[in-house]
């Protein structure tokens, strides 16, 4: 058979936008140093990723991971069910349920698997899921995997999910509410405290995703659920190791009876390799160090402070984001490549959000920051932003 994928219109949108050089997909990055990285042999400032503490680069978390590869080698070629369950992982779990503030934890070998995994678990044929319209997708994969039907709610609308709560509890024998605990486009923030209210109203289970609040949120980076003070009521919290703990991994936290179901269920879990070595070393590093060094975290805010008053000064409507991630609202898809281009052109790293990842006309540019920018740097950024405003006429909040 013949078959071709050129009429896909995705590959005519990639095709179209190569041929205008407007493509910001797949951009190689040759080398990193702090929050430098190099594309095309050129330095730029990255303000486009998820290491919000900066921890790729710290000496010890890279000697941690090339001790624990002279250790144990480089993978574990194998599933923690049979041959691949190091004593590291039983250690890191240990160290997540601590950190957390809950019984127990599983580790995962990326967050993506985590959320599959979890959720195909928990929600069996008679149960449902009922989830925030900004999930993840990793979250709405889960929702396809899992045996039991899913329902939306609108965006941190505490009434949709009423509403939804309300026409579920009879029907399912158990109803798991799934939402994000810091959104990964816009970061805006799960109101934990509220969403828990209602789940307890109507006996419903809550599980956050917290890749984006896990290193960052609460005291010491614990996550979302504490910068709440909500642990106790909270069933299950998902996080990442591939945003502020410098690797790659998840894990999901709740009771010690949940995770052990997990543990023999998950099917991510139990028919994939365990994460390696080094990765779990470099995670147990991080923890090691967010524990008794609050100077990263101090750093962190100052900076997410600094830009958040820079670009409000500027007049730039960023979703009034208090997180690490602070969007920069361009509307049109066109405009916001086109500011990307003009960002890398000046030795900004930086990602645009376009359709369908975010609805069409709020496009948008995902910015990030960590301790390792320095003010140079974070007014440079803001300098080539007030010289794009008026160049590219990018809407403002007057
Ligand atoms: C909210 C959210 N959940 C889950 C994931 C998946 O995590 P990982 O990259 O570790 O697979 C991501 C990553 O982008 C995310 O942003």
């Amino acid at each position: 058979m013949n078959q071709t994928f050129s009429d896909a219109k995705i590959l005519k949108k990639a095709k179209m936008l190569r041929e205008n050089n407007l493509y910001p997909w797949f951009r190689a990055i040759e080398n990193t140093v702090g929050s430098r990285v190099s594309v095309s042999g050129k330095e730029q400032i990255m303000i486009g990723s998820n290491n919000y503490l900066g921890f790729t680069h710290h000496p010890e978390v890279q000697e941690a991971a090339i001790k624990a590869i002279e250790k144990f080698g480089t993978g574990c070629t194998g599933s923690r069910f049979l041959n691949g369950n190091l004593s590291l992982h039983e250690e890191l779990e240990e160290k997540l349920a601590d950190y957390t503030g809950f019984e127990s934890a599983v580790l995962f070998s990326t967050g993506m698997q985590s959320n599959l995994g979890a959720l195909a678990a928990l929600c069996g044929p008679r149960d449902c899921m009922i989830y925030d319209s900004e999930n993840h997708a990793s979250l709405i994969d889960a929702s396809r995997l899992a045996m039991g039907p899913t329902f939306k709610f609108k965006h941190n609308d505490l009434e949709s999910l009423e509403d939804q709560l309300q026409s579920s509890v009879n029907r399912f024998k158990r109803v798991i509410v799934v939402a994000d605990g810091v959104f990964s486009m816009t970061g805006s923030i799960c109101p934990v405290p509220q969403v828990r209210e209602l789940c307890q109203k109507y006996g419903a289970e809550l599980y956050i995703d917290d890749a984006h609040g896990i290193g960052v949120m609460g005291d010491k980076g614990r996550g979302t659920v504490h910068h709440f003070n909500e642990t106790e009521n909270v069933d299950y919290v998902m996080g990442t190791f591939s945003k502020s703990f410098a690797s790659i991994g998840g894990f999901v936290v709740g009771t010690k009876e949940a995770m052990d179901y997990v543990r023999h269920t998950a099917r991510s879990f139990m028919f994939s390799a365990s994460m390696p070595p080094s990765a779990v070393a470099t995670v147990s590093k991080c923890l090691e160090i967010v524990m008794r060094d609050d100077s990263i975290h101090e750093q962190l805010w100052k900076n997410v402070q600094f830009m958040q008053e820079g670009f409000a000064q500027l007049g730039f409507y960023t979703y009034d984001s208090k997180t690490p991630i602070i969007p920069i609202f361009m509307g049109d898809d066109i405009k916001s490549l086109k500011v990307t281009n003009f960002l890398e052109s000046k030795g900004i790293f930086a990602t645009p959000v376009i359709s369908p990842a975010v609805p069409k006309g709020e496009a948008l540019i995902r910015t990030s920051y960590m301790p390792s920018h320095t003010t140079e740097d974070l007014t440079k950024v803001l300098e080539v932003f007030a010289e794009a405003k008026t160049l590219f006429n990018i809407p403002t909040n007057n």
